[in-house]
């Protein structure tokens, strides 16, 4: 039987991304993360689509060199056609069309949202492998995401529970850029909550019904909180950074937790997946790790590679779509905002 071989791009936001799966399994995945946009405590649009442009030809090159193919192996190239930054979109999506005009191969459209839930079922050879059974719930939790879906098929998704305002990763990026921290803030609050008290401060906690999410409150309330101490002890984010961190963060995951209970509780799965940039969080994953023991959960975490933004969820996914035979055509364009 002939190999199915999916190249797969990502662009939406500040990782240039190309990665090779073949019959499911990952050759190659190359990510060029940007670094221009560490000195404007956020990710400027135009300054990621320039760096796209310049990092997409050989980010390609070195996936398809590192996977050990042939460019006339490729089956199918796909493309990471939104939610995310359009300029950003675009140049992943020209590029897409190009590759598949020159090399007389369809081309796949993908929702980077799905592609986040599917990173889990990435095969990598000599690595034991298990995939979550269906139906499963995953909670996903980036930068610019915060939903509970419910995943019934590899292609076959429904969101159950979303944020309302701000995404999870937002809260850890704007409450650390509060306390002075380069962006993405998350993983540094996450390194000093290790040494700090989780109780030692309370924050206020969104009162929302059904299984939505809230987290603008929450750093409002980081920010007045803040402001009140600063006037009288002008130190006191610096004498209580550890402290800060542990008890900010243990309210995002009492919030993200709360309601994945709720919603495990409410469908009766108990096959659970984690998926996004915040799924990296070590106190989250303790979080996961002892409510699974303790509800009997089944529960899978990515691998760190998989939880941030990458072209191998992209390839995943297209290999499912490939196999459904679902391709689009050159009139494709990316749209910034996009449901699962
Ligand atoms: O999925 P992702 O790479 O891309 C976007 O959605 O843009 O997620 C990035 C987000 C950022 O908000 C970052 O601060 C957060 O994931 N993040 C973390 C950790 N690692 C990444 N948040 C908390 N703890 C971490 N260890």
């Amino acid at each position: 039987t002939r190999n199915i071989t999916i190249l797969g791009i990502e662009s939406s936001c500040d990782d240039t991304s190309a990665a090779v799966i073949q019959n499911g399994y990952l050759l190659s995945n190359i990510i060029a993360s940007q670094k221009v946009h560490e000195a404007y405590g956020g990710v400027v649009p135009e300054l990621a689509s320039r760096a796209h442009q310049q990092n997409i030809v050989p980010v390609v090159d070195q996936a398809i060199r590192q996977a050990g193919i042939n460019r006339d192996e490729i089956s199918a190239v796909a493309f990471t056609r939104g939610p995310g930054l359009l300029g950003s979109l675009l140049v992943g999506t020209s590029f897409a069309k190009g590759f598949s005009l020159s090399a007389g191969i369809p081309m796949i459209d993908i929702n980077h949202l799905q592609g986040h839930v599917l990173a889990h079922f990435i095969k990598e050879k000599e690595v034991e492998f298990h995939a979550p059974r269906f139906p499963h719930l995953c909670l996903l939790v980036s930068g610019g995401n915060s939903q509970i879906i419910l995943v019934k098929d590899h292609l076959e998704m429904e969101v159950i529970g979303q944020t309302i305002d701000d995404a999870a990763g937002e809260a850890f990026d704007k409450c650390a850029k509060v306390m002075g921290m380069p962006y993405p803030g998350g993983p540094y609050i996450d390194r000093l909550a290790k040494e700090g008290n989780p109780l030692a401060y309370q924050f206020a906690k969104p009162r929302i019904k059904n299984l939505d999410y809230s987290f603008s409150g929450l750093k409002t309330s980081f920010l007045y909180f803040l402001r009140d101490q600063l006037q009288e002890n002008e130190n006191f984010i610096e004498e209580n950074k550890a402290d800060l961190c542990a008890s900010l963060q243990k309210t995002i995951i009492d919030i993200l937790m709360n309601k994945l209970v709720k919603a495990a509780k409410q469908t009766g799965i108990r096959e659970i997946t984690v998926a996004g940039g915040v799924s990296a969080n070590s106190g989250l994953q303790n979080a996961l790790r002892a409510e699974s023991e303790k509800r009997h959960w089944n529960l899978f975490i990515p691998k760190f590679a998989f939880t941030m933004d990458n072209a191998a969820m992209i390839a995943i996914t297209g290999y499912y779509k490939f196999l459904k035979g679902e391709f689009i055509g050159q009139d494709a364009v990316p749209f910034a905002r996009m449901n699962i």
